[in-house]
């Protein structure tokens, strides 16, 4: 799956969200939108690995869980979990 990592936070350009084919970055569930997420997340069960939000991101903040360097692995459980509690 792909995650959204630090960079994002403050940016949220928010350029993933239109590429994303399969719709599954979103502001956390329990945040009221767009506007008060602190960054976006992306739900690693409907993730297709498409690739389409790592090119589209400005900063770099959308990658592959597998080149997540290891300052941002927290990111992985972050994203994921706004998705797996539902
Ligand atoms: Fe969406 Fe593709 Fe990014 Fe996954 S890799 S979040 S499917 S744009
Ligand atoms: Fe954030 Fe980049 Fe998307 S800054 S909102 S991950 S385009």
């Amino acid at each position: 799956t792909y995650v959204i990592a630090q960079p994002c936070v403050g940016v949220k350009d928010g350029s993933c969200v239109q590429v994303c084919p399969v719709d599954c970055i979103h502001p956390a569930p329990g945040e009221p939108g767009f506007d008060e997420s602190p960054q976006l997340y992306i739900d690693p069960l409907e993730c297709i690995d498409c690739h389409s939000c790592a090119q589209a991101c400005p900063v770099d903040a959308a990658l592959p869980e597998e080149d997540l360097p290891p300052e941002w692995m927290s990111s992985l459980e972050v994203n994921a979990a706004f998705f797996t509690e539902k």
